[in-house]
């Protein structure tokens, strides 16, 4: 296993659970962490063994957002050549479903990185907010996107536009940014049961229903649909589809070998 400084990378059966593990800034995602995050990413990706990822911090904190103190001296030129955070959006092209276990804080960064995964989890004490504009600046991975679609306009409006307007769980979860609410120390876990019952499905199928469903915040309905409708008759030319659907009619559990 590689040594990262950051993260912690662990694999439970056929799940990869990756740790923020930056204890004494509150995971603030700093460069290097967001360059070891990316460098496990791609090797769990490229994993054949690994069929879904849990990303996760600590009890207090998810991630408390971008180092403030590794960028607050960073002028325009210098973001604008070395495009600033845009190697935060590696996560996004990870074929495999990333599931979030936000327990503590998700500000900023935090809550953009959490948005940036496919479900997201949260323990009681989570608090998802967007503070950016305290700092004097906005939200720079998604923010002004994802979380307008995620919670409505109202809602992200005041969170971006105040800065001090957060979601704790619940509200989250009512809000329809969070799937479901855990207590805190049942959180990972949860995430890791609803990611290998996603990893024993057909891993062709799964990330093509991601790679759907991901499209409808890209494209007209018409073509999204049309995208949905080509992938689901292209499953007609594998194994899995001819097992599950057997398995159906022979009353018995599916064996899938991903082909
Ligand atoms: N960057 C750098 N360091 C951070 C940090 C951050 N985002 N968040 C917390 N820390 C550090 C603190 O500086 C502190 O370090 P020291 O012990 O060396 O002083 C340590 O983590 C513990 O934090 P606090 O003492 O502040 O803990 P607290 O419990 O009193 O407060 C908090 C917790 C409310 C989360 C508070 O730390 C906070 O407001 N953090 C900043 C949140 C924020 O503004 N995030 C947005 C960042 S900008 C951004 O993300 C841009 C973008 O869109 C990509």
């Amino acid at each position: 296993a590689t040594n990262y400084e950051n993260i912690l990378v662990e694999t439970r059966d056929n799940v990869a659970l990756v740790t923020l593990n930056r204890p004494k800034a509150l995971n603030a995602l700093s460069s290097s962490l967001f360059h070891e995050l990316n460098d496990a990413l791609k090797k769990v990706d490229g994993d054949a063994a690994i069929g879904a990822i849990v990303l996760t911090g600590s009890e207090r904190a998810f991630a408390a957002g971008a180092d403030i103190k590794e960028m607050r001296e960073s002028n325009y030129i210098d973001n604008y050549k070395s495009n600033f955070l845009g190697h935060w959006t590696f996560i996004t092209s990870v074929r495999k479903p990333v599931i979030a276990a936000v327990n503590g804080f998700a500000l900023g960064g935090g809550c953009e990185l959490a948005m940036m995964c496919d479900i997201i989890y949260a323990g009681e004490k989570a608090v998802f907010g967007q503070p950016e504009i305290k700092l004097g600046t906005i939200p720079g991975a998604g923010g002004t996107q994802r979380l307008v679609k995620a919670v409505g306009k109202s809602k992200a409006m005041e969170m971006v536009l105040t800065g001090s307007f957060n979601l704790n769980a619940h509200e989250a979860e009512r809000a329809g940014l969070v799937s479901k609410v855990f207590a805190p120390e049942v959180l990972v876990d949860e995430a890791v049961k609803t990611a290998s019952k996603i990893a024993s499905l057909s891993q062709p199928m799964v990330q093509m229903a991601k790679e759907a469903m991901n499209q409808s915040f890209e494209q007209s309905l018409a073509n999204g649909l049309l995208f949905e409708r080509r992938l689901f008759h292209s499953t007609f030319g594998t194994h899995d589809q001819r097992e599950g659907m057997l398995a159906f009619v022979e009353k018995r559990k599916a064996k899938f070998n991903h082909n």
